[in-house]
């Protein structure tokens, strides 16, 4: 029999949003909500400690920013897919997290007259990037989790790993988890979730993401019913590192660094000559890979093709002060000093702007189920989300999801049933199908695998061909999957088991978004097509969103808020 707990509400996920959520809760319902934080790492080691160079927020209107500028720069750097009800909401919201943060101690790095300080971000007018020296994300969260840990109605579930999310009649009812200390399998029982876990880049081998994210909200959403929406749009970010794809923050460039091809040539000049380095990163990735395809890039010795990201015109003293982590990981990871040379780079994998399909609030489909954070698609990033939007789109619906929670949990009819028979369905799964395989393939390999088809063939470009190619192979790790051996048969802290788990994720996740990715006949934002190269409004201006069958995915589209803007030509 499964061990049952009950708490009012679960978070599952405890990046800057799960936080931002459960600091919500806890401060606005005066600790009287029983909170339940599932992390499959520790809770102070999500994905969002990597945040390096800012959170958007317009803060200085008087000095000429606007929030209808940063809605505006929002909404172009989509390509005209975010849904402008959710950008104007965003962008309202953005400053008062920033003074929330602030008043909360945040040590953000300030200017000479003792303001805040802010630098400039790729595709945003206007400097607006909010940071704490190149360390943001990371001080971000040691600043809500001080917050949090002033409050006490909440248990730790960390190194738990979720398994399923249960629904009944339509409603939130719980999840399943495993323990990895223990060993226990759990059913977690709340009358509301909301999902916050992250993204899934390590789909991808050549990624900027910790090794944890592999798309578990999004797959554990998937299978309950829930929508993925717009999953093609993967975004590349324009500076990792070569050959770890370590994040080179843009703010090097928003500081000042230059891109540069073999012959010393700031290439931005033909692709974006207004912003030149400060163009948005689908259009930077795409000069990168247009350099080095054409011959124009460098060469690492396994064969790699690097352009330069060059910051010695910047000086020791700026490098030390705005980017002493970039300096720090260059001199530790390839031997290299910035301020001698410049740092070798290539587009990588960084956010997914898809997730699940939420509502403005947050709110899913499913009654009692909120998303917030990378995990969610609120529609607010479009086809391509500008630098810096990220962070602040955690923190703003961190609290949105939080506030909604705690109203939903005064008028909300009692806890829905969990039945035994689901929860004994996903623990037999686990424990007398996954964990019994004794097949010939090596689940290591699948997953190494699944990472060069993503590389290969769901890149900056792409091709129906290419796609095609890649949904084949996926399918074929699909079945290779089901003939995996799981050497190790405990219980305690299996992490032979958790990585089949999450491999199963992230090959759920990888046909989702290639299914998507070859409907979409267009080019637009990060979803870049050599057999359609341009933008097609007519046919293609909407969302896509796509279900589980069991089978292959059944893709239904949605239209495009458009209140203010009607798209036009993107130049930059
Ligand atoms: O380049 C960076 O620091 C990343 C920021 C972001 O993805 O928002």
């Amino acid at each position: 029999m499964t061990e049952h707990r009950t708490h009012d509400v679960l978070v599952f996920g405890t990046g800057l949003a799960g936080l931002r959520a459960a600091v919500e809760i806890a401060r606005k319902s005066g600790d009287a909500i029983d909170m339940g934080l599932i992390s499959k790492v520790q809770l102070n080691r999500a994905h969002s400690v990597c945040a390096e160079g800012g959170t958007a927020a317009v803060l200085r209107e008087e000095e000429g920013d606007s929030l209808d500028l940063h809605a505006w720069d929002t909404v172009k750097g989509s390509d005209f897919l975010a849904d402008q009800d959710v950008v104007d909401r965003f962008v309202r919201l953005c400053p008062l997290e920033i003074q929330q943060l602030d008043h909360w101690g945040l040590p953000w790095s300030r200017r000479d007259d003792g303001r805040i300080a802010q630098r400039p971000f790729g595709g945003h007018s206007y400097p607006r990037a909010t940071m704490a020296s190149d360390k943001t994300g990371f001080v971000e969260m040691q600043t809500l989790y001080d917050v949090l840990t002033q409050y006490k109605n909440f248990t730790r579930y960390e190194e738990v790993f979720a398994t399923a999310i249960l629904v009944e009649d339509g409603r939130f009812a719980g999840m399943t988890v495993i323990d990895a200390l223990s060993g226990k399998f759990l059913c977690l029982r709340a009358k509301a979730l909301i999902i916050a876990s992250g993204g899934l880049g390590t789909l991808y081998g050549f990624t900027t993401y910790s090794q944890t994210v592999s798309g578990d909200g999004q797959a554990l959403a998937y299978r309950a019913g829930l929508p993925l929406e717009d999953s093609e749009f993967l975004q590349f970010h324009p500076t990792g590192l070569i050959p770890s794809g370590i994040l080179m923050t843009e703010a090097c460039r928003g500081e000042g660094g230059y891109l540069k091809n073999r012959d010393g040539d700031r290439f931005m000049e033909t692709y974006a000559s207004a912003k030149m380095e400060l163009a948005p990163r689908d259009i930077v990735s795409r000069a990168e890979m247009t350099e080095i395809i054409e011959g124009r890039g460098l060469e690492e010795p396994n064969g790699l093709g690097y352009v330069h990201l060059d910051l010695t015109h910047l000086g020791a003293a700026k490098i030390n002060h705005r980017l002493p982590q970039i300096r720090e990981v260059c001199m530790k990871m390839i031997g290299l000093d910035p301020i001698h040379k410049p740092i070798p780079i290539r587009p990588v994998a960084h956010y997914s702007m898809g997730g699940i399909e939420t509502d403005i609030d947050g709110k899913t489909r499913v009654e009692g189920i909120w998303a917030a954070g990378e995990v969610q698609c609120s529609s607010l990033h479009g086809a391509n989300r500008l630098g810096t939007n990220s962070t602040a789109e955690c923190l703003v619906w961190g609290a949105i999801t939080g506030t909604e929670v705690i109203e939903y949990l005064d008028t909300s009819p009692p806890l829905a049933d969990c039945a035994e028979a689901k929860v004994q369905a996903e623990s037999d799964r686990i424990y007398q199908d996954l964990l019994q395989r004794n097949g010939n393939e090596d689940l290591y390999a699948i997953r190494t695998r699944l990472r060069e088809i993503m590389d290969l063939n769901m890149g900056v470009y792409r091709t129906g061909e290419t796609m095609a190619e890649g949904l084949e192979k996926v399918r074929q790790l699909q079945r290779a999957f089901r003939e995996i051996r799981i050497q190790d048969k405990g219980r305690i802290y299996n992490t032979n088991l958790f990585n089949a788990l999450e491999t199963e994720n992230l090959l759920l996740l990888a046909e989702v978004m290639i299914v998507s990715a070859l409907a979409r006949k267009e080019s637009r934002g990060g979803h870049a097509r050599r057999d359609f190269p341009q933008r097609d409004d007519e046919n293609w201006l909407k969302h896509t969103l796509a279900f589980h069958t069991g089978d292959e995915p059944r893709l239904e589209y949605k239209p495009v808020a458009i209140t203010k803007w009607k798209p036009v030509e993107r130049k930059y």
